[in-house]
């Protein structure tokens, strides 16, 4: 159970008489039982042969969805190595504004059973809740199942973003979406080759990968259970390796580079939950995969290329390739009249730079789709931080050479990116989310975080 610093008293209530209620009291006299944040401590019950868990949440007020996301996982980290195979969670003093509480934790739970290596699943077999409120076994079951997809969805996010560049490359991704046809029968998949797209006139994607043995992918996953209804499209950033191409990266953690097709990654694993809970919605994600490597064949900044929207870009460095193959696959998309196009990408250094690892960058030409957008950041915890798009921003875009380059100046490189994007969905009303700082961890916890899977599941759930 949680608990929290300035509410020790109710513990004993909770708990009630018993064999540990009295070594309860004697630690919470000797401060050994705090309840700060991230603190944790556990008590053995002889007579009823139970474990009392106690996990830290810091000041009741205080509490906010990633502190409680974050308790609860060190805590399910710490019970893996009792090796319990049941646990009940107490949630029934947990209240956050707006935050899904069951759903979220059970989410939680199920992440935590993740690992790259070990392909073992835990001991846990059984973990029961309890709830302020009862709700209807009907209700509770809508929870769990959509929970369990949710989940899935974020760990196979998690799979593909960890899975190392020489075996996830664009054919790789490919193979994966189309896997997902089997799951539900209303999802298809689409793989276009170099050559299809050559006939689509997708002279930016291609300028991308035309550096690689390694072929580019454009991937169309189309879940449409509903007939005559507008989809909400989701377009991710693919690049399965960014050396930086000619504009070559500096080498010190270049190994990070194997996460640039995080947007992607979040794209199939959305649309894995969206299949995985038969929901009632139409949602059509799309691929944009290539890898960008520096090569005889490789482009040369100063190169430029026509767009499948008509529109020349003067590539001034081939490092800014995320822009390239996205704009493509924007213009693709409009063949769906989405009623939303939602893009993510780990596109700038400088929107980690900017934001640091916590928020999402978010940037849009519609004021309504922000406010859904950040209704499923808070419902979720996979938070945003919008970012302006002002003119100025596309006037650094200008050049001599063609209709924009694919660079802006010095600072505002988030910004600058987004704007490039803009350019190309002037019609739809569309959000572009700069994953940069938050689709993977570095340092000790290095591996893919899965985000923004919540955010965009609970999105297209929300948006019926
Ligand atoms: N994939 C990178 C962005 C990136 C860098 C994400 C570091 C996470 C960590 C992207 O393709 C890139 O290289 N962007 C350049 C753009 C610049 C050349 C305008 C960047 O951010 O430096
Ligand atoms: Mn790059
Ligand atoms: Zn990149």
């Amino acid at each position: 159970m949680f608990i929290f610093e300035d509410k020790l008293s109710s513990i004993s209530r909770a708990v009630g008489k018993g064999s540990v209620s009295d070594d309860i009291k004697l630690a919470i006299q000797n401060k050994v039982l705090t309840g700060k944040t991230g603190s944790k401590i556990m008590f053995t019950s002889k007579m009823y042969e139970k474990n009392y868990f106690f996990v830290g949440v810091g000041k009741k007020d205080d509490l906010t969805t990633q502190i409680y996301e974050k308790c609860l996982t060190s805590a399910l980290k710490e019970i893996r190595t009792y090796k319990l195979s049941n646990i009940c969670i107490d949630l029934s003093n947990i209240k956050i504004k707006s935050y899904n509480l069951l759903r979220g934790s059970i989410v939680e739970i199920e992440k935590a059973q993740y690992s790259y290596r070990e392909k073992k699943k835990s001991y846990l077999r059984d973990c029961a809740f309890k709830l302020l409120r009862d709700i209807d076994t009907k209700e509770l079951n809508n929870i769990i199942s959509e929970s369990l997809a949710i989940s899935n969805g974020v760990n196979k996010a998690r799979m593909l973003g960890d899975i190392p560049s020489n075996i996830c490359n664009p054919t790789f991704l490919a193979k994966e979406a189309k896997k997902l046809e089997k799951i539900n029968k209303n999802i298809k998949v689409e793989i276009l080759s170099e050559n299809q797209m050559r006939s689509l006139k997708m002279g930016s994607l291609l300028s991308v990968s035309q550096g690689s043995k390694q072929p580019a992918k454009l991937v169309i996953i189309k879940y449409t259970p509903i007939k005559n209804k507008q989809p909400i499209v989701l377009v991710g950033k693919g690049i399965t390796f960014d050396t930086g191409g000619i504009s070559l990266k500096p080498s010190a953690n270049m190994d990070e580079m194997k996460y640039d097709m995080s947007g992607a990654g979040s794209v199939v694993g959305t649309m894995q939950a969206c299949a995985e809970m038969n929901l009632k919605n139409n949602v059509i994600g799309i691929l944009a995969c290539a890898e960008n490597m520096p090569g005889s064949q490789a482009t040369r900044p100063g190169d430029v290329v026509t767009s499948m929207s008509g529109i020349t870009i003067e590539i001034l460095n081939t490092d800014a390739e995320g822009r390239l193959v996205l704009c493509d696959a924007l213009t693709f998309c409009k063949k769906y009249k989405p009623k939303y196009i939602l893009d993510m990408a780990t596109l700038t250094g400088a929107c980690l730079v900017g934001l640091g690892k916590y928020p999402s960058g978010l940037f849009s030409n519609s004021e309504e789709l922000v406010g859904k957008i950040k209704c499923s950041a808070d419902a979720t915890g996979d938070r945003v931080w919008q970012l302006p798009l002002y003119k100025d921003y596309f006037d650094e875009l200008k050049t001599n050479f063609a209709d924009i380059q694919n660079i802006g100046g010095r600072y505002g490189g988030a910004i600058t990116a987004a704007a490039f994007l803009a350019n190309f969905t002037k019609d739809e009303k569309w959000a572009h989310l700069d994953i940069a700082g938050t689709a993977w961890e570095s340092g000790q916890d290095k591996g893919s975080t899965g985000r923004p899977v919540k955010l965009l599941t609970d999105f297209v759930m929300t948006n019926k």
